[in-house]
């Protein structure tokens, strides 16, 4: 098990296309696995072979282009489609098969009419035909946080013997909370047998807003493999925003001990890629890639930042691929601001200058929401023309 860094599983092609509005022709699952392999992510689950002729595509032409990275297919514990992914994936340098079946008391009563027993004999089968295609075999309890935990641990320790070399522990509907999800996690990785072989990954879902907490609370109870998609797009509410994550472990490296190997300068043009693909915007004031992320348009933010950044920016903007002049000049900014963006445009100021240009600029900005670089270009040169 790799302890000193967490696996990012990438979903966003899987996951992320399947929620409505995200959906992506193969070319563009190709630009974005293309991206997707820039940021050096672990796994790139390209798709779910099965699901139709276009998806079984666009895995195999991501499987045929990507090199450094492994690609992953998904299937359902049956046949048709452990083979599907199979096929999908073959002509990968890595490839690997994620299967999966639903474990709790609700999906077994009234989704697969299956009992405990009958879903132990599907998983052992379908992990032994996975293997049959590749030696990297993911193995999910779908709905796992709503299973009994006695039988959550039968099961992944009969996929573990089956040959599974990833454990995937979903919280399919986003039900659990930081302490709850980090007691699971210590337990399946202390009690299980076999748990030393595999690596056991967080698959987290946002329903209640959680997504981000509980898979970094999985980490702390043993998970060495994060699932997640870039925007944190994916069913229903989503699924854990991979360039949150990413950067909760970098920034809190102090806290967590463990970081991951993505190169997080690529974060904010992956999320503006994904966005353009799909034609959905992230909201302004969403965390890592949102306009406002690192925008400070407040006075005292402003000549707190133009001091030291440090004292309202907790990571630079530039390590996630932003540009560094993102002080929204607007009706709440003060003269130090004003000041320097006139520098950065090029104009030194006097105080009396800075002044008259001031007084001008507040008028203005009380009028327009943003004042862009050429509006102060337009107030300096009008300041100096009327002295
Ligand atoms: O949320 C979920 O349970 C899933 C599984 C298929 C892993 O997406
Ligand atoms: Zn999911």
């Amino acid at each position: 098990m790799p302890d000193s860094y967490v696996k990012i599983f990438d979903t966003t092609l899987r996951d992320g296309e399947q929620a409505p509005g995200f959906s992506m022709s193969a070319g563009q699952k190709l630009a974005m696995a293309e991206a997707l392999e820039g940021l050096r992510v672990d796994v790139i689950e390209a798709g779910f072979a099965a699901a139709s002729p276009g998806d079984f595509e666009g895995i195999k032409a991501i499987a045929e282009m990507v090199k450094d990275v492994t690609v992953c297919s998904l299937a359902r514990c049956n046949e048709g489609d452990i083979r599907a992914s199979g096929e999908a994936i073959k002509p990968a340098r890595s490839g690997r098969i994620h299967i999966f079946i639903a474990t709790s008391p609700l999906h077994r009563e009234f989704k697969l009419k299956m009992d405990k027993d009958e879903i132990v004999r599907r998983a052992v089968a379908g992990v032994e035909l996975a293997r049959s295609y590749t030696d990297d075999v993911e193995f999910s309890c779908e709905d796992a946080i709503r299973t009994e935990r006695d039988y959550l641990k039968r099961v992944v320790e009969a996929a573990i013997k089956a040959g599974a070399t990833t454990i995937n522990i979903p919280d399919t509907v986003g039900y659990t909370t930081p302490e709850e999800i980090t007691d699971l996690f210590r337990f399946l990785t202390t009690e299980t047998e076999g748990a030393d072989d595999v690596i056991f990954s967080a698959h987290c879902h946002d329903d209640l807003g959680l997504a981000v907490a509980n898979s970094l609370a999985a980490v702390r109870g043993g998970a060495r493999q994060v699932e997640c998609a870039l925007n944190g797009i994916g069913e229903r509410a989503g699924n854990c925003a991979m360039e949150e994550v990413v950067m909760a472990l970098r920034t809190r490296r102090d806290f967590f001990g463990l970081d991951t190997n993505v190169r997080t300068e690529g974060l904010y043009g992956a999320s503006k890629l994904l966005s353009a693909i799909t034609g959905q915007m992230v909201p302004r004031n969403k965390a890592i890639v949102g306009k406002n992320a690192f925008a400070h348009e407040s006075g005292i933010h402003q000549h707190g930042v133009l001091a030291n950044r440090e004292t309202y920016e907790i990571m630079k903007p530039e390590h996630v691929g932003v540009s560094t002049d993102n002080l929204v000049l607007g009706k709440h900014s003060g003269r130090a601001a004003l000041r320097s963006r006139a520098e950065k445009l090029g104009f030194t100021l006097s105080d009396n200058q800075l002044q008259s240009v001031f007084v001008a600029f507040k008028e203005l900005a009380d009028a327009k929401k943003e004042v862009f670089d050429s509006d102060i270009e337009a107030l300096v040169l009008g300041e100096a023309v009327g002295q």
